[in-house]
């Protein structure tokens, strides 16, 4: 086995894909380590869990800084190294229509708090950070800073649907709403994009005639706590490779996607 690979965390809420993180770790079962946890909610219920295993964390207050800047823009410090244009241009969080006052707060109180996140995170030396039920889309100026080899993608999320269907921040709920006959989970790299980055891993579920959306929540949670911590190990293995595959489709076109390949 090859020395155990560190692995910051980023969560929002309760933490119980962190929790099934940390126990697999602890269990020996990943060949990673749990070295912070961060936080954009002081409230976060997951980081009493950080706590009880000794895991250092901190937190960005994401609501405060974004109630900052609403009251005064010039109040809420920007990283000098930020470049609106820049971001703007890369981004893929917006739609085309979007309103570009809106999208320019959105950037500004991101790249903010990131630049928070960023200086916490730079107490650490980590090769994976997971984003574990971390409910903030993170912008280029965070996924530029951590992905310093753009080839080798180090940020993975875990995702309450089977991917690409039913981004965004209910994924469960969707499932639920649409009728879907089987749910997932999936585990990805992020871009910049939403919800759309390389696919690492996913599980699925069965859902019943009369599964309600508690019942849908609770077999995709069981399923997410599995899938992080294999998808993790894969990592630490060097086992994902991020790879550009061109597929000719009907009519001449051509589709270019970046896919993880899995070695064996
Ligand atoms: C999970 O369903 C995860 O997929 C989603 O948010 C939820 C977080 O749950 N992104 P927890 O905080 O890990 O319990």
């Amino acid at each position: 086995m090859t020395s155990m690979i560190r692995v910051g965390a980023l969560i929002s809420g309760g933490g119980t894909n962190l929790q099934a993180v940390i126990d697999a770790c602890e269990a020996g079962e990943t060949g990673a380590q749990v070295v912070f946890v961060g936080s954009d909610n002081p409230a976060a219920k997951g980081l009493a869990r950080a706590e009880r295993h000794g895991i250092p964390s901190f937190v960005v207050d994401y609501g405060d800084i974004i109630r900052r800047y609403r009251q005064d823009p010039a109040g809420v410090h920007l990283p000098s190294d930020f470049d609106l244009a820049e971001m703007r241009a890369k981004s893929r969080l917006f739609p085309a229509d979007a309103d570009e006052a809106v999208v320019e707060a959105f950037l500004a109180t991101r790249a903010a708090a990131e630049n928070g996140l960023l200086a916490a995170m730079a107490a650490y030396k980590f090769d994976l950070l997971i984003l574990a039920g971390f409910m903030r889309n993170l912008t280029p100026y965070f996924i530029d800073r951590v992905n310093t080899d753009p080839e080798d993608p180090r940020i993975m999320n875990i995702h309450p649907a089977l991917l690409p269907a039913f981004p965004g921040t209910d994924g469960y709920g969707d499932t639920y709403r649409y009728g879907c006959k089987l749910g997932g989970c999936t585990v990805h790299f992020i871009d910049y994009g939403e919800d759309s980055g390389p696919i690492i891993g996913q599980r699925a579920y069965k859902i019943l005639p009369g599964d309600t959306l508690d019942d849908i929540k609770s077999k995709g949670l069981k399923e997410e706590w599995k899938l992080y911590p294999d998808c993790i190990r894969l990592f630490a293995q060097g086992r994902l490779k991020v790879v550009t595959r061109t597929h000719e489709l009907p009519g001449g076109k051509t589709m270019t996607r970046k896919v993880v390949a899995i070695d064996a």
